[in-house]
C-alpha cells in the first residue's frame, strides 16, 4: 500500500467494514475486488451505463464515478444485500417472469434505479420510468419488457393491477 492510502470504516449490506484502500481505488472496484460483491458490474466506466450502481447513504450513484476513500462513514448497500434483504424480491421476480434480462450485465444496476422510481409510491407513466431508466444501458432487450416489468410491479404495490 502507498503512503497516501487511506483507512475506511464503512457499513456495506449491514456489515461493518474497515480496509485500508489506495487513493485512486473506485467505489465499484472496492466491491468487487476487496469484498469480492461482484454483483455492481463495471461496463463504461465513466459514468455513462448504469452497470455499477449501487446506493450510498440511500442514495443511488455510480460506483465508478465514486471513490472507495469518499465512502468513509458511508453506508453501502449492493444488489446482493438488497437481495438477501428481500427488498427487490418482486421487481426480481417481475423481471424473470416478463424476460426483461437477457445476458443478465445491466440487470443488478437497472434494478436499484427502479426500485429508487417505485420508492415514490405512485404508479409512474411508461414514459416516466423510460426516462427514470435512461441512464442505464441495456444492450440486449430493447427496454420494452424492463419497462412492462416495472410498470407491473408499481401497479402490484399500489394494489391496482
Ligand atoms: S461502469 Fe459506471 S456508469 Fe458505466
Ligand atoms: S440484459 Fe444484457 S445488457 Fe441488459
Amino acid at each position: 500500500m502507498s503512503s497516501e492510502s487511506h483507512d475506511i470504516r464503512l457499513t456495506v449490506n449491514g456489515e461493518t467494514v474497515v480496509e485500508t484502500v489506495e487513493p485512486r481505488m473506485t467505489l465499484v472496484d472496492f466491491l468487487r475486488e476487496t469484498l469480492a460483491l461482484t454483483g455492481s458490474h463495471v461496463g463504461c466506466e465513466h459514468g455513462v451505463c448504469g452497470a455499477c450502481t449501487v446506493r450510498v447513504d440511500g442514495v443511488i450513484v455510480r460506483g465508478c464515478l465514486m471513490l472507495a476513500a469518499q465512502c468513509d462513514g458511508a453506508t453501502v448497500e449492493t444488489i446482493e444485500g438488497l437481495s438477501d434483504a428481500g427488498e427487490l424480491a418482486d421487481l426480481q421476480d417481475a423481471f424473470e417472469k416478463r424476460n426483461a434480462l437477457q445476458c443478465g450485465f445491466c440487470t443488478p444496476g437497472m434494478l436499484l434505479t427502479a426500485q429508487e422510481l417505485l420508492a415514490r409510491g405512485d404508479v409512474p407513466s411508461r414514459d416516466t420510468i423510460r426516462a427514470h431508466i435512461s441512464g442505464n444501458y441495456c444492450r440486449c432487450t430493447g427496454y420494452h419488457a424492463i419497462v412492462d416489468a416495472i410498470e407491473s410491479v408499481a401497479r402490484s404495490r399500489a394494489g391496482t393491477g
